[in-house]
């Protein structure tokens, strides 16, 4: 079966879509990061640096398609800098920037991607391919927690939004 959006970019490391930025891996910028973000907060220096070590920079243009509304997710993103959208047809669901993640909804459930999110300007991210992300929870209870924590922060943004 044809790999399509962001199956694509995280099976083809390497390649044009998926490119690591600093040298080998994620660096000391991704390990400080990892550091500096709640998400990960609690966890001691070496646990972050291993964390950091598997995963992968890449970088975006202002309009990059990281995620695919509908398709199968492999990747979870965390983002270094920059600022993304995450949109639904024509409506923008919220917009993420330094230190916020994107890309868990199908690595949970195993579901389609639920909204496209682009890169508004340029923009750097940590990802993880689906694989390390389930390694990284079950082994990491706080990030667990975290990652509830955050989810449940989008689900009351999401129910004091206006319908339309
Ligand atoms: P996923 O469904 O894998 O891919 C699209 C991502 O957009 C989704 O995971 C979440 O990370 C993010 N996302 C979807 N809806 C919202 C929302 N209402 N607020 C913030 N982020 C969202």
């Amino acid at each position: 079966m044809p790999l399509s959006g962001d199956q694509h970019s995280i099976l083809t490391v390497g390649l044009n879509r998926f490119q690591p930025v600093s040298g080998q891996m994620a660096g000391s910028e991704a390990t400080s990061m990892i550091g500096s973000v709640p998400f990960f907060s609690g966890l001691d220096e070496k646990k972050r640096r291993n964390i950091a070590s598997q995963g992968k920079e890449l970088s975006y243009k202002p309009g990059d398609k990281m995620v695919d509304e509908g398709t199968t997710g492999v990747g979870f993103y965390l983002i270094l800098d920059g600022k993304a959208e995450v949109r639904k047809g024509t409506k923008v669901l919220a917009t993420l920037g330094k230190g916020q993640f994107f890309g868990e909804m199908s690595l949970i459930d195993e579901q389609p991607r639920s909204a496209d999110v682009v890169a508004v300007v340029p923009t750097r991210c940590w990802a993880l391919t689906s694989w390390a992300f389930a390694g990284l929870v079950k082994s990491n209870p706080d990030i667990a927690l975290q990652m509830l924590k955050e989810l449940v922060k989008r689900l009351r943004a999401a129910q004091s939004s206006p319908t339309s």
